[in-house]
């Protein structure tokens, strides 16, 4: 059954292009789909549009039904979503389980339960009581990265998002974490949808990929396919992503 569904959506930005210019998209329940596309092609204008922080020109999206212009249900939708930012945008003011409390904070439980919770959600994503109490400017970039998947994942969202998740980190610590999200996500049976321009992303976490190109969906499929795909830009990218990591080894 689908999860989400992009049906036609537009979306151009004042004096600029057009940014989406009629994706049609429809993401299963409890699967882990992946838009893939270079940088600058419209990922976060996408995400930002499915969480309403940005108005869509025309079409509609919606989840479980829901559409995201149904003033109503707004709140209903939005308690869905649970969103690991790129860079991870944790309080530099507040210590890693405050960050945590923070995220639990927002499903009703009292506050021993809050913390309970965030304790849980901590040493679930491999983060030791040592660091519990710290700042985020004491800890590295990709213990950061699990205090803000375990923020994520505090509120028990239905949906998880993921603005490219292993961007900044390095490439030991970007394996890592992605081994890390996806464990989560087989333990949470969540939706996920992850936008990257990184294929080793998309090949190692998606149960689908969709390729966004000049404002469009150009190709949804399984990455093993994508080589023989029979589109000229997806083969293309394809193939020039893979000579770029093969130099890197
Ligand atoms: N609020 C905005 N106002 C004007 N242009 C924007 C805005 N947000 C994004 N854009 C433009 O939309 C295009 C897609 O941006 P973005 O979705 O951030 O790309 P990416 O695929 O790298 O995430 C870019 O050309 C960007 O400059
Ligand atoms: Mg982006």
């Amino acid at each position: 059954m689908s999860k989400i569904i992009f049906n036609d959506v537009h979306k151009s930005f004042d004096g600029g292009l057009q940014v989406l210019n009629g994706v049609s998209l429809s993401i299963n329940e409890e699967e882990s789909h992946i838009i893939l596309g270079q940088s600058g092609c419209g990922k976060s204008v996408l995400l930002k549009c499915l969480l309403g922080i940005i108005k869509i020109d025309s079409g509609e999206i919606l989840v479980d039904k829901i559409s995201i212009n149904d003033e109503k249900h707004s709140k209903e939708y939005l308690k869905k979503f649970s969103i690991l930012f790129q860079g991870n945008a944790l309080f530099d003011s507040m210590t890693i389980i405050e960050n945590v409390i923070f995220g639990a904070n927002q499903i009703n439980k009292n506050k021993s339960e809050c913390r309970k919770i965030a304790e849980e959600k901590l040493l679930a994503v491999g983060l030791e009581r040592r660091v519990f109490d710290s700042y985020p400017a004491e800890i590295s970039g990709g213990m950061q990265k699990r205090a803000a998947l375990a923020r994520a994942i505090a509120i028990e969202p239905e949906i998880l998002l993921f603005d490219e998740p292993t961007s900044g980190l390095d490439p030991i610590t970007g394996g890592v974490i992605c081994n890390l999200l996806k464990d989560t996500l087989k333990s949470l049976k969540v939706t996920a949808l992850t936008i990257t321009h990184d294929i080793k992303v998309a090949e190692f976490l998606s149960d689908r990929v969709s390729v966004l190109n000049k404002g469009n969906i150009v190709w949804t499929g399984h990455t093993q396919d994508m080589e023989t795909c029979g589109n000229e830009f997806v083969e293309n990218f394809h193939r020039a992503s893979n000579a770029i990591s093969n130099k890197q080894r």
